[in-house]
């Protein structure tokens, strides 16, 4: 019996697991008619605050235009770039990444990223086309890759892309990159690094540069030299989860697969953490949002609207200041990477900035004191057959002190990572239901003290991500679905360096409901409804989005740049 009543989710998840060859999510049926060719493209969006930009106009250079049709396990599209050469100024205050696409037909919604010199610029999802075309466009603030920027070097951009005579989407991409020239510059002041290193796959490749990560097992890892007058390092991790852990938050624990004999079902239960480390010994932890690709869950939650991170995936920086002392002798390191209960398969790379000492050949430093405790896990489960609860929490925190001396002084940099999880699951209707309630708490700050002040730099984020989802089995291998999905994406900043201080808050949250009739891997009927607030505010700028989409259609949008009281207030109470 068992093995009938499950073959819905089965079936949903077997067509999620399909080989890297093989797309991981759904995408609608379409009936393509002769007339979609007046129909104007729809245009696909990521809800998130515009980018600040200063009154100048800015050159810009466009560097790749490619058709992405049958770009599976080839090499990365590349472009040789240069900087802009005729500018009114050779300086910038802004530099800003600018991806723009069309599609037309019926195609999955692919992972994509964009490269220069081998560090990652951009890590996205493709937005799954209709048959009467969409358009969309991710604009990225990429300011602080700036040294790289003002350099000759190789753009790749890679989309494992198939196309045929179902998958016939076809991705017409544009990439540009706006300098927007400054008025006064103080090379004193930026924020940005003076070197990036990428942590990458080198080319030639015949696929992106990101390294894989197959099982929890996996390690990978990459060799680096630095500088030998490095000051601060800063080492910018870019992650996504696919296949099996596409939806990790939903994934079993392995007795209850075990227990039932099931087949087919992701496990490893729903905890996953990143772990980065150099040379051998951790220095720090991801737990990443839960992204939801365009793909996911329901295709028609996303249309328009797309879920939180997917154009743009959130990065994660981890401080390597205290380390420096370790990596200073002009020898080789490396840093590598694995994810705690990973199942096929984590795509992850990083980006070392580094800050140099302009008046100094060497600096010196010392790692003073670490503690990492151990991972605390509590499972508690409580299932009878394939009805029940499971119950994670998980907490760790790491902790690392280190000084560098420098022309700057004797700099101590405290880093402290802090992180409780929590998921509640419920499977009922004999595992053909499934309720996940997540929260992931990730607490960073960095403090740099020298005799005289103290820098403190901290990043609180929380994300919650909710899924109810119920399958009912059709008959003639097809199912329906009905789920609800909410995603959270909240975080606050404070950089205190006792003269300047600035803070933010941000607050984002997503929910949908969506319906659907799936046959094969194509979605026949449904509906998907989202509703959005996004609310952010900073010592500059307030934004806030309050929006809404149905079958495709915008039901509200309410978009303001005034600083709500409330908002005022808990940006207040949070200095
Ligand atoms: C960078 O590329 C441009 C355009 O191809 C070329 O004119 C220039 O000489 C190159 N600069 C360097 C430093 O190689
Ligand atoms: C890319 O740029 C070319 C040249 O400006 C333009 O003809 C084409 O429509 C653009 N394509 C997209 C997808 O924006
Ligand atoms: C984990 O993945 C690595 C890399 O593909 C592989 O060598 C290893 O055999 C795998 N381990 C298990 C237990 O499957
Ligand atoms: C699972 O398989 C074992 C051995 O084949 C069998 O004894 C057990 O009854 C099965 N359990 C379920 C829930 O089907
Ligand atoms: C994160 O910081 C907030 C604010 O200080 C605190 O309330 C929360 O308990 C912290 N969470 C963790 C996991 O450290
Ligand atoms: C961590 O989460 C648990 C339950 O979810 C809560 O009781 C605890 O206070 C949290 N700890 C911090 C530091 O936020
Ligand atoms: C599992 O729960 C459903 C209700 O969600 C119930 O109808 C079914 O009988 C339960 N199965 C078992 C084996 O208890
Ligand atoms: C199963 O599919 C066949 C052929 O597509 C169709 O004739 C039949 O009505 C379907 N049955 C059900 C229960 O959907
Ligand atoms: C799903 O969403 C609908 C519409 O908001 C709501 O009525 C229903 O109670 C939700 N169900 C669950 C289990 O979250
Ligand atoms: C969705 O909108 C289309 C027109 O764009 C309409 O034909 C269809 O009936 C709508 N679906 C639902 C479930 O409302």
């Amino acid at each position: 019996m068992a093995s009938t009543t499950l073959l819905p989710l089965l079936l949903l998840l077997l067509l999620l697991l399909i080989s890297t060859v093989k797309p991981t999510t759904l995408q609608p049926h379409l009936t393509t008619t002769a007339s979609t060719n007046n129909i104007p493209p729809t245009t696909y969006f990521e809800v998130t605050k515009p980018i600040q930009l200063p009154n100048t106009k800015p050159c810009s250079t466009h560097v790749l235009s490619h058709d992405f049709a049958s770009t599976y396990g080839r090499p990365p599209v590349t472009a040789q770039y240069a900087p802009p050469s005729n500018c009114p100024s050779n300086n910038f205050n802004k530099i800003v990444l600018q991806w723009t696409a069309t599609s037309k037909g019926r195609q999955f919604d692919r992972i994509f990223g964009v490269w220069l010199g081998g560090v990652e610029l951009l890590r996205s999802c493709t937005a799954e086309p209709r048959a009467t075309g969409i358009e969309w466009t991710v604009k990225k603030d990429i300011t602080r890759y700036y040294p790289l920027l003002m350099t000759n070097q190789t753009l790749a951009v890679y989309i494992g892309n198939i196309v045929d005579t179902t998958y016939t989407g076809v991705y017409h991409v544009n990439v540009s990159f706006h300098f927007y020239p400054s008025v006064k510059f103080n090379h004193l002041h930026h924020q940005w690094a003076d070197l990036i290193i990428p942590i990458s796959k080198n080319l030639p490749l015949t696929d992106g540069l990101w390294f894989k990560l197959e099982n929890s097992t996996d390690v990978e890892s990459k060799q680096f030299s630095i500088p030998q007058n490095a000051y601060k390092a800063v080492l910018e991790v870019y992650v996504s989860f696919h296949e099996n852990d596409e939806f990790w938050p939903t994934n079993v624990p392995n007795e209850y697969i075990y227990d039932n004999n099931l087949t087919g079902f992701a496990g490893n239960g729903p905890f996953r953490e990143v772990v980065v480390s150099l040379d051998g010994g951790v220095i720090g932890a991801i737990w990443p949002f839960t992204v939801v690709y365009t793909g996911g869950v329901n295709p028609l939650l996303w249309r328009p609207i797309t879920g939180i991170g997917s154009f743009d995936l959130p990065t994660y920086d981890i401080e390597i200041t205290p380390f420096l002392g370790t990596v200073l002798d002009g020898k080789s390191h490396d840093f590598a990477f694995s994810v705690t209960n990973a199942l096929n398969v984590w795509y992850i790379d990083a980006n070392l900035h580094v800050w140099l000492d302009e008046k100094r050949d060497k600096t010196h430093g010392k790692l003073l004191t670490q503690n990492i405790s151990p991972l605390r896990v509590s499972l508690v489960s409580d299932y009878t057959g394939l009805n029940g609860t499971f119950v994670t929490k998980v907490t760790r925190s790491i902790k690392s002190t280190g000084w560098v001396q420098s022309s700057f002084g004797k700099i101590v940099t405290e880093s402290t990572q802090e992180f409780n999880y929590s998921n509640i699951m419920v499977m009922a209707n004999d595992g053909d239901s499934q309720t996940v309630d997540q929260m992931i708490e990730f607490n960073d700050s960095v403090s740099a003290k020298k005799p005289s002040s103290v820098h403190l730099k901290q990043s609180l984020k929380s994300f919650s991500f909710y899924i109810y989802s119920d399958t009912e089995e059709k008959g003639n291998g097809s199912f329906a679905q009905v789920a609800n999905v909410t995603l959270g994406f909240n975080e606050k900043k404070v950089d205190n360096s006792g003269s300047k201080s600035s803070s933010s808050v941000l607050e984002n949250v997503q929910k949908g409901q969506g319906s659907m009739l799936v046959k094969g891997n194509l979605v026949v009927s449904g509906l998907g409804s989202t509703q959005q607030k996004y609310d952010y505010g900073d010592n500059k700028l307030c934004y806030f989005r309050d929006i809404s989409s149905s079958n495709y259609t915008i039901i509200y949008d309410k978009e303001g740049h005034t600083c709500s009281k409330s908002k005022e207030s808990r940006f207040n109470s949070f200095n």
